[in-house]
Formats: C-alpha cells, structure tokens, sequence
C-alpha cells in the first residue's frame, strides 16, 4: 500500500466523472475531503454522476463532441473559481473518427484554453500514444482520419505545450494502464485503483515528486513518451491548427 501525502483541501474539476476512472477518481478526492465538482454530457448523465459521488460539490453537464457545449463547460467551470487541478480524463475509444478527434483531441484544447488556468493539469493519455502520429496534415479534412492512438498523442502534445508554455502551472499526463472500465472491458489485466490513483496523486499530492511538470506517469513511475510529444515545432504547428478549427487562441 502506498503512502501519499495530500495537501488540505483542494477543489478540482474533472472532466467525463459520470463513469469509469474519473468517477472513481472524484470518489476517491471527495473522500478525502476535497471539493470536487463533476462533469457529465447530459443533465440524465449528471444526476447519475451526483448519485454515485454524492460528496461531490457541483456537476457541469456539456457534450464534448460539440464545440459549443464544450465552450460553455469552460464557462461554467469558471463560475466556480479558479481551480486548484483539472483533470482532462474524459475521452472515447471505439468511435467514429471524427468524434475521437473531438472529444479526445479538441475538448482539451478548448477547456484548456478557457478555463481560468489551474495551478495543475492532468490529461489522461494513454500508453498506445507511443504508436500515433501527430497527422496533422489531417486535422481539417471533415472526417479526419485520426485514430485513437494519434488522439492521445496529441494530449500528449498539449500537455507538453502547456508545460513548456505556462511556467506557473504544474502540467502532466498519465497513462493509466489498460483497466476494466467501460472503455477498458471486463477483461482488461490491470489494476483497477492504480488506474486512477496516479491522477489523484498529481491533482492533490503535498509531495515534491508531482510538483513537476511536463511528465508522463504510470502508475506513479515516470516513463518515456513519444519524442514527437515534446517536438516544438511539431507543438506550435498543433496548437495553430486548434485555434484555426476552434476560433480559440492560445493564451500565452
Ligand atoms: N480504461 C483503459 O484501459 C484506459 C487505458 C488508457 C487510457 N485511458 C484513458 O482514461 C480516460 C478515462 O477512461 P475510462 O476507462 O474511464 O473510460 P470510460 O469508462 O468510457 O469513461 C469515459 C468518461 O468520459 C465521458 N465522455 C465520453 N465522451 C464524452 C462526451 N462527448 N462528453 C462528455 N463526456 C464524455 C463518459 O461519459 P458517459 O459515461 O456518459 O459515456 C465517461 O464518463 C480516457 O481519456 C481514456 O482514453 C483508459
């Protein structure tokens, strides 16, 4: 059993905590007492999510496959404040393209760019990101062939650019291994709690280790990432073509 060390009470927002890792991720900061507020795409799907975190503080409904709803997360995420951790974790796997590229790629994006900046981030990538290309040459086709692994490459990439970018800011990415979630299935060989446990540690943790930034983390190990994620060039590239997709610039 690892023994972590938390700050006192922190508020943190995380994105897709109606089901799977961000729904026990905002269990386990409730439970310690922090002020968690939820996010879920549908009102049915924030009520669920309020029943199953009852110690949560708020829930913030908007479907992240549309760039409008996903603007006015940011918006009623704002509402609340500023926020000590967001934990970009809502994501989807076997999808139509497009919304890969939406929800995994772009929400991001948008929700990094217009929520009051935090002082941590997490985005939840994935260790296929080792094996996706950056595609951007892709990113304005209207049905971009963008894959799964490419989407959480690009997570990757702005997770990086944040870092790189934003020096008040500790931001950071997690593998969470391949869990039993609904997106992982029931087969899925890896540990359930350590799937979420290393975004909590990074939201909330008193430690010096996660007082970092620009890492990639597996089950609280820090390991290598795809070299494309820290080309900047390759960054910058990125970042111009969300803005061009979303009307949303980056702040600098
Ligand atoms: N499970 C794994 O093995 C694994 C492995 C590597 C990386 N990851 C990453 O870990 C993160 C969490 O995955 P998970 O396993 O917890 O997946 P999950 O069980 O499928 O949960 C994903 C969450 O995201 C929400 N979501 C999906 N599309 C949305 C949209 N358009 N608008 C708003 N919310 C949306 C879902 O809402 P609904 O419940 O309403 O559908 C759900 O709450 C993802 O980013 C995933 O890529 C997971």
């Amino acid at each position: 059993m690892i023994r972590l060390k938390f700050t006192e009470m922190a508020k943190i927002l995380i994105t897709g905590s109606a089901d799977g890792l961000g729904q026990l991720s905002a269990k386990s900061l409730a439970d310690q007492g922090h002020q968690v507020v939820l996010h879920a795409r549908n009102s049915e799907r924030a009520r669920y999510a309020k029943q199953k975190v009852p110690g949560a503080e708020h829930v913030i409904s908007g479907d992240l496959s549309d760039l409008d709803e996903t603007i006015n997360v940011a918006y009623g995420a704002n509402a609340w404040g500023r926020f000590d951790a967001v934990i970009h974790n809502a994501g989807v796997y076997q999808t139509p393209t497009r919304e890969i590229f939406i929800v995994n790629t772009i929400a991001p994006y948008i929700l990094t760019c217009l929520i009051q900046k935090p002082k941590r981030l997490i985005y939840l990538s994935s260790s296929m990101h080792l094996h996706g290309r950056a595609n951007l040459e892709n990113f304005k086709n209207d049905y971009p062939r963008i894959s799964y692994s490419d989407s959480k490459l690009h997570v990757m990439m702005l997770c990086m650019a944040v870092a790189r970018k934003w020096s008040d800011v500790y931001a950071n990415a997690v593998d969470p291994g391949w869990v039993p979630t609904k997106m992982g299935g029931q087969g899925a060989p890896d540990d359930l709690q350590k799937g979420y446990e290393t975004q909590t540690w990074l939201a909330v943790s008193n430690d010096s280790r996660p007082k970092v930034s620009g890492r990639y983390y597996y089950h609280l190990a820090e390991r290598r990432y795809n070299p494309q994620a820290g080309d900047v060039m390759l960054q910058e590239r990125f970042l111009s073509l969300c803005r061009d997709i979303t009307g949303v610039p980056f702040p600098q």
